[in-house]
C-alpha cells in the first residue's frame, strides 16, 4: 500500500509495491493509448522542484499529472526562496499546505530526505546524486515489454560510471529477482551502503548483484546492457578527465558481441554518443531506448496515482 507514502528509493518499496507500480503503469499506458479517461488525481496539484536540468522528467511528470486530471507546478530553485537559502524544513511545511504531492530533483540525497521528513504530503524522488528510482522502475517496465513479464533470472549488465543509475539498478534488480553485474573502474564503483543493502534485498528474491571491473566479463551472456553518462549533473568540470578513465567502458558493437544474441541496450538519456555509447549501438536500439523514455510518463503516473490518490 503506497497511499500517502513517499517514493524516495526502491529499497524502501516492498516486492509487492514494485509489482503494483509496474502493473498500474501498464494499465494506465493501455488506457491512454485507447483514449480512455483516467482522472485518478482530479483536482490534485503536484509541485515539481528542480535544482538540476531536465527534459524527460519535467515533461513526463507535468503531462502525466494533466492526464490524471490534476495539475503540476514547475518550481525552479532559481525562482523559489529555497534558492535564496530558505530552509527545506520551512519550504516543506509551507508547500504541504497548498499541494497534494511534491516531486524533487536535486543534488544531495539528504535534501530529499529532509523534505520528506517535514512534508506531510507524499514526496517523490526525481533524481539525486545517489538515486534515480523513477527511471529504474520505468526501465523494469520497458524490460517487461521487450523481454516478457517474468523478469526473474534475466541478466542485466551495467557498464560505465557507478552513479545514481547504477545504485538504483542494484535496488531494482534485487526486488525483481534479476542478475545484475556492474563493470566500473575500481575507483568509480557504486555506493557501498547501497551495494550492501541491495545484496541483502537480493537474498529474499533470488537475485544476484556483482561488481567487476572488466566490461567483457559483465556483458557475457547479458539479456540487457545499460549504460549512462560518464559525467553526471554536477560533475561537468571532471568531464574531460573522466573521458580518459572511462574510455575502455564504451558500449559498442564489439563489446556487445559477447552478450546474448537477442540483447537489448538501454540508456536513460541524455546520451553522449562517442563516449559511453556509440551512435550505431544507440540507433540499433532506438525502439527500446525511446520506449524507455516514453515509459517515464506511464510509470510516474502510476507512482503519483498510488501515492497521492
Ligand atoms: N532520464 C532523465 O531523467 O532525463 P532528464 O534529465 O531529461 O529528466
Ligand atoms: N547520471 C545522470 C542521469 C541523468 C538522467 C545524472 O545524474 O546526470
Amino acid at each position: 500500500m503506497l497511499k500517502g507514502k513517499d517514493m524516495l528509493s526502491i529499497h524502501d518499496l516492498s516486492v509487492d509495491d514494485v509489482q503494483e507500480i509496474l502493473t498500474l503503469a501498464q494499465e494506465l499506458k493501455a488506457m491512454q493509448k485507447a483514449g480512455v479517461e483516467h482522472h485518478l488525481l482530479a483536482g490534485k496539484t503536484l509541485g515539481m522542484i528542480f535544482e538540476k536540468s531536465s527534459t524527460r522528467t519535467r515533461v513526463s511528470f507535468e503531462t502525466g499529472m494533466y492526464q490524471l486530471g490534476g495539475q503540476a507546478l514547475f518550481l525552479s530553485n532559481r525562482d523559489l526562496q529555497l534558492g535564496r537559502g530558505e530552509p527545506i524544513k520551512d519550504t516543506a511545511r509551507v508547500l504541504s499546505r497548498y499541494l497534494d504531492g511534491i516531486m524533487i530533483r536535486t543534488f544531495g540525497h539528504d535534501r530529499v530526505e529532509e523534505l520528506a521528513r517535514w512534508a506531510d504530503i507524499p514526496v517523490i524522488n526525481a533524481l539525486t546524486d545517489l538515486l534515480h528510482p523513477c527511471q529504474v522502475l520505468t526501465d523494469l517496465l520497458t524490460i517487461q515489454e521487450h523481454k516478457g513479464k517474468n523478469l526473474r533470472g534475466l541478466k542485466m549488465a551495467y557498464v560505465g560510471d557507478g552513479n545514481n543509475m547504477t545504485n538504483s539498478y542494484m535496488y531494482g534488480c534485487a526486488k525483481v529477482g534479476m542478475t545484475f553485474v556492474a563493470a566500473t573502474p575500481e575507483d568509480y564503483r557504486p555506493d557501498e551502503t547501497v551495494t550492501k543493502q541491495a545484496m541483502e534485498d537480493a537474498r529474499a528474491t533470488g537475485a544476484s548483484i556483482a561488481l567487476v571491473t572488466d566490461p567483457k566479463e559483465a556483458v557475457r551472456g547479458a539479456d540487457i546492457v545499460v549504460t549512462d553518462t560518464w559525467a553526471s549533473m554536477g560533475q561537468e568540470k571532471e568531464h574531460e578527465a573522466r573521458k580518459k578513465v572511462f574510455a575502455p567502458y564504451q558500449v559498442n558493437r564489439e563489446l556487445l558481441s559477447g552478450a546474448d544474441r537477442r540483447v537489448i541496450v538501454m540508456h536513460c538519456l541524455p546520451a553522449y554518443r562517442g563516449e559511453e555509447i556509440t551512435d550505431d549501438v544507440l540507433e540499433d536500439n532506438a525502439d527500446v531506448i525511446f520506449d524507455e523514455a516514453e515509459n517515464r510518463l506511464h510509470t510516474q503516473k502510476a507512482i503519483m496515482a498510488l501515492t497521492m490518490g
